[in-house]
């Protein structure tokens, strides 16, 4: 679990003493800061940018998360770390879901030997990472609770999942997440919704899971179908989504959704949220009321769902899709119980894909 834990608007403006007592002499706090910040976004009266704490030879690096993170891009940062500064007193990840991946990503890799592709599974990592913490700037995936960090590496796409892998304190400032545009942030805002109804509909649900799900879920209901407009309330509950979910899933798993949607990112690129969208559309056999209100939130919204994206793909490129996400094993049994392959057969996930 996360550590430390802080919430509220504009505790942002915290950060500098809660960095202080993990400043090591000499070496420096680096800041990963989501590339959509570069422009000088993030703030009515000052940009983000210039709101970061910097101290001695502290650093700012711009995220690049054009792509969802790639392990050749962690390896990347670490080293660019090493060769500089040697040792680094922690790294602070400023963004999405995919930059609280990076930053716990590369934390782990300046104390592990190797690649990150190597530690792309269960418990494989050896050593703690650096101090890290995350500041969140879109809510839903729940990256900043998991005790995962999701990468792209040369023959998966997997995340580093293990009991080092949790930030050690997070920033939660709903501030921080008011500019993002509608569409993405109802996209992100769908991971969590999917999140609970993957969880809440599985068969390894639990009280802890369960507790944490409902919850959630209420709140996406909320900010998604009972308000008529955005407002700061939406945001603040949306947050509180995204940890509540994150929670959930941390002891349960996703389903149906996850895996189908990991097929299609693996082959097309299709962004985690988005693809998670798409999936959904589709999923009325698996999850009726979940998809049913899915649907509802989507009109709502006035959000547009990419169709047709399947539509020119070759027999090669389906098996690629069905071999990546049948392999997805665990999110296939939480969804559909034990005998889950005598459910889904490759030939019905087939026909699901080219509905896409
Ligand atoms: N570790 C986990 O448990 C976990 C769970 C789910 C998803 N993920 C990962 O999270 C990623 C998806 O995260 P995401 O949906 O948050 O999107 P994202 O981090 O990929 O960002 C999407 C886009 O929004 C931009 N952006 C970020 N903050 C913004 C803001 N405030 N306003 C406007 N634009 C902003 C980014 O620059 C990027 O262009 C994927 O890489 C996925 O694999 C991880
Ligand atoms: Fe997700």
């Amino acid at each position: 679990m996360v550590s430390y834990v802080v919430y509220g608007r504009g505790s942002f403006n915290q950060l500098d003493e809660i960095l202080a007592p993990n400043r090591k002499a000499g070496a420096p706090v680096i800041f990963l800061l989501d590339h959509f910040f570069s422009a000088g976004s993030g703030g009515e009266n000052k940009p983000l940018v210039n709101r970061i704490p910097l101290r001695g030879n502290d650093k700012i690096i711009f995220a690049d998360v054009t792509c969802e993170p790639k392990t050749t891009y962690v390896d990347a940062l670490a080293q660019q770390l090493k060769d500089e500064f040697g040792t680094i007193s922690g790294i602070i990840g400023i963004g999405g879901g995919s930059v609280m991946d990076l930053a716990k990503a590369v934390s782990l890799m300046m104390n592990n030997p190797g690649s990150s592709a190597g530690y792309q599974g269960w418990d494989l990592v050896k050593n703690p990472g650096v101090y890290k913490a995350g500041i969140p700037t879109l809510s839903g995936t729940g990256a900043e609770v998991s005790r995962t960090c999701v990468l792209t590496g040369p023959t998966k796409k997997l995340g580093m999942n293990s009991d080092f892998t949790p930030f050690d304190q997070i920033v939660l400032d709903p501030e921080l997440i008011a500019g993002a545009p509608a569409n993405q942030r109802f996209y992100t805002g769908m991971d969590c919704y999917i999140h609970c109804i993957e969880s809440l509909e599985g068969t390894y649900l639990n009280e802890f899971s369960k507790s944490y799900g409902e919850k959630a879920l209420e709140l996406c209901q909320h900010v998604f179908l009972e308000k008529n407009e955005w407002n700061e309330e939406c945001d603040d509950k949306l947050m509180m989504a995204s940890y509540a979910g994150g929670m959930s899933i941390a002891y349960s798993q996703v389903g149906v959704a996850h895996a189908v949607s990991y097929g299609l990112s693996y082959l097309l690129g299709t962004k985690h949220g988005i693809g998670n969208c798409i999936v959904m559309n589709h999923l009325e056999e698996y999850y009726p009321e979940g998809v049913a209100e899915f649907k509802r939130m989507v009109e709502k919204n006035k959000i547009d769902i990419p169709t047709g994206i399947c539509k020119n793909l070759n027999d090669e490129q389906f098996e690629t899709m069905i071999n990546v996400s049948m392999g997805m094993k665990p999110l296939w049994e939480n969804a559909l119980g034990k005998d889950w392959e005598k459910i889904m057969t490759r030939e019905k996930l087939r026909s699901l894909f080219e509905k896409f």
